[in-house]
C-alpha cells in the first residue's frame, strides 16, 4: 500500500494521469523514471466532468499523503494549465484553468500537460526515444490517438495528430485500441488501419523514429510486425506508465526553473 506523508524531493516526484477509465498516481523516482511506489487507481467518475475528476485526483494526491509539485495529464489539448479540447471527456472541460483548480484543492503547485505529450517526455527521457536525435514522434493508442512530437528531445506541445483525418474520419475514429475493441477487429484488420495511418504520418513528418504506446502496445508484438513502413517503429518502453512519469517530471523541471513556469503559484 502506499506510503504515507510522502514529500517531494528533488529526486522524487509525483505524477497523476487522467484517462477515461481511470485516474492513476503515483510518487515518481526523477533518477530512472521509476515509480517510487505502487500505483494508485480510481474509477474516472461517470461523465467524466471537471468537478467530480478534480475530486479523484485531489484523492489519489491524499492517498500518498503527498505534499509538493506534482503533474497531472489530461486528455486534450493544454495550454498555461488551461483545458483547450474535450475530444473523449466531457465539453464542459473547456476553458477550465485545471493547474490553477489543482493548486487550489491542494495547496501545492501543478502543472498540467496534455497525457500523450507526458508520455512523450517519459519516452524521450527514460523509454524508447532515449538517446534518440532527430523527429520522433510518439503514439498512443487507446479510447483516442494521442500524439507527441519531439525533435532533438524537445517537445513540439498539442500535436493531436489522432484527429488527422483518415477516410473521412478522424483517424482515431478508424484506428483507437478502443476502436478494434468495439468492433472486434482481427489484429490484421486493425493493422490495415494502423499501416494507413502510419504512412500517412511518415509522409507529414519524416519521423526517424515512431514509438508507440497506449495500455495496447503491451502486445506490440500481435500488430508491429503486420506494419510496413519505411520508419523504424518500436513499442513504448514505460508501457503505460509513461503518462504518470511524464508529468512528473515535468512539474519537476518546470517548478525549478521559473523562467519556464506553466503553473499557478500555490494560494497564499
Ligand atoms: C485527444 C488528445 C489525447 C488523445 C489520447 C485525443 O482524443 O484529442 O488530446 O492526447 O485523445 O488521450
Amino acid at each position: 500500500m502506499a506510503t504515507r506523508g510522502r514529500e517531494g524531493t528533488a529526486k522524487t516526484g509525483f505524477g497523476v494521469d487522467v484517462g477515461g477509465s481511470g485516474i492513476k498516481g503515483a510518487p515518481v523516482d526523477l533518477l530512472d523514471g521509476s515509480l517510487a511506489d505502487e500505483r494508485h487507481r480510481i474509477e474516472t467518475p461517470p461523465g467524466a466532468r471537471p468537478d467530480e475528476v478534480v475530486e479523484v485526483i485531489v484523492a489519489v494526491l491524499r492517498s500518498f499523503g503527498w505534499t509538493g509539485p506534482f503533474g497531472c495529464t489530461f486528455p486534450g489539448i493544454v495550454r498555461h494549465g488551461v483545458i483547450g479540447s474535450a475530444a473523449n471527456v466531457d465539453d464542459s472541460w473547456i476553458g477550465v484553468d485545471l493547474a490553477t483548480r489543482l493548486s487550489q484543492a491542494t495547496g501545492q503547485p501543478a502543472v498540467v500537460v496534455n497525457d500523450a505529450d507526458a508520455a512523450g517526455l517519459a519516452e524521450s527521457h527514460w523509454g524508447a526515444a532515449r538517446h534518440r536525435e532527430g523527429v520522433v514522434l510518439v503514439t498512443t493508442l487507446g479510447t483516442g490517438i494521442g500524439t507527441a512530437l519531439l525533435v532533438d528531445g524537445h517537445l513540439v506541445p498539442n500535436t493531436e495528430l489522432g484527429h488527422l483525418e483518415l477516410d473521412g474520419k478522424a483517424a482515431e475514429r478508424r484506428a483507437a485500441s478502443a476502436v478494434r475493441e468495439r468492433k472486434g477487429l482481427s489484429w490484421e484488420e486493425w493493422a490495415a488501419r494502423l499501416q494507413r495511418y502510419y504512412e500517412h504520418l511518415e509522409f507529414l513528418f519524416s519521423p526517424d523514429l515512431f514509438v508507440v504506446g497506449g495500455g495496447v502496445s503491451k502486445k506490440a508484438e500481435k500488430f508491429l510486425p503486420l506494419l510496413d513502413l519505411r520508419t523504424e517503429i518500436v513499442p513504448a518502453g514505460l508501457l503505460n506508465e509513461a503518462g504518470i512519469v511524464g508529468a512528473a517530471a515535468l512539474a519537476a523541471d518546470t517548478l525549478s526553473a521559473p523562467h519556464r513556469r506553466r503553473t499557478t503559484e500555490v494560494p497564499a
